[in-house]
């Protein structure tokens, strides 16, 4: 068996010590260009050769929960993509989203420019009833959030693609029910793959059916938002905060606009971190089922070209 490496933005021999240790048989090698045909590659942000020579792949991984960049490419006809299906993704999701939505809500922002002014100052308890929280996205990481957002008693609402009934959480699909999950939301949790569908879902039009007084959340791709529209949508007072984690360009050009308003709250990418251990246990596991014949289809995280996560 062969297994190719490649991902720029980690130092590779942990990797790769962790799957020939996994594989003592197999060749396992960082991707160099002309490689010889290899039974599965590992990857982040691969370049189009790999793809183009690595036509006989049993499966390609993608090392991240996100997609989006991968499949922008010419990928292998034929050949099974799977992405992180967890992998220890969904609780950093949870505890990163709780607190945002406990920090908005509990204005723990503008405690923190009082006490470093040295003012004393409380602020008036806000309605829980009144601070519904909507998740955009309703897979893994979604599901988790929503899970752990329970916890604190906030009423709670779902959107996907396709409709799906979660306890505690009233749920909407598709897109004739956007506006009525926009309208019963007052803050709002992006969590949705990046596809042509969702590119700039997050604009004038959807923000402004928020809650007045609302807050945004974005925890999944920057081209799901565009950056303008929720400058004036902070500008006008009709939203009140956002926590982004995610930018159309990473790192956030030091020139943007997001940097200078006191109302958000930047993160660099960094709500769910790809674990190295969790995600390669996953892939190990997923190369020993495939080589003892079991079938992709139906295994977590396998990618459905046609719809684009
Ligand atoms: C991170 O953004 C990922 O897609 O894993």
């Amino acid at each position: 068996m062969r297994i190719l490496f490649r991902d720029l933005t980690v130092p590779p021999e942990p990797w790769l010590g962790f799957l020939r240790q996994a594989f003592p048989q197999a060749s396992v090698e960082l991707w160099q260009p002309g490689a010889a045909p290899a039974d599965y590659a590992l990857v982040w942000a691969p370049p189009q050769q790999l793809l183009d020579e690595q036509t006989q792949l049993k499966a390609l991984f993608q090392i991240a929960a996100g997609v989006d960049a991968l499949l922008k490419l010419r990928l292998p006809v034929g050949v099974p993509v799977f992405r992180l299906d967890d992998a220890g993704m969904a609780v950093q999701m949870a505890e990163y989203v709780c607190h945002a939505v406990i920090r908005h809500f509990r204005e723990l922002d503008k405690v923190e420019v009082d006490t470093r002014a040295g003012r004393w100052q409380q602020r008036q308890p806000r309605s829980r009833a009144e601070f519904s929280v909507g998740v955009l996205g309703l897979g893994v990481l979604g599901q988790r959030v929503l899970k752990a957002l329970e916890a604190f008693e906030f009423p709670l609402r779902g959107w996907g693609r396709t409709p799906r009934h979660l306890n505690g959480v009233q749920t909407f699909a598709g897109p004739q029910e956007l506006p009525g999950f926009l309208a019963a939301s007052r803050v709002l949790v992006n969590l949705l793959p990046l596809t042509p569908e969702t590119e700039n879902l997050l604009n004038t039009q959807t923000l402004s059916q928020l809650q007045p007084g609302g807050y945004l959340i974005n925890v999944a791709r920057g081209r799901h938002l565009v950056d303008e529209d929720l400058l004036a949508l902070l500008g006008s007072g009709h939203l009140a905060g956002a926590t982004l984690d995610v930018f159309r360009q990473e790192p956030l050009p030091p020139e943007h606009a997001f940097w200078r308003d006191a109302r958000i709250t930047l993160t660099p990418h960094t709500s769910a971190r790809t674990l190295r251990e969790d995600s390669l246990a996953q892939i190990v596991a997923k190369i020993r089922a495939l080589e003892a014949g079991a079938a992709p289809q139906g295994m977590g995280g396998l990618v459905r070209l046609q719809v684009g996560y």
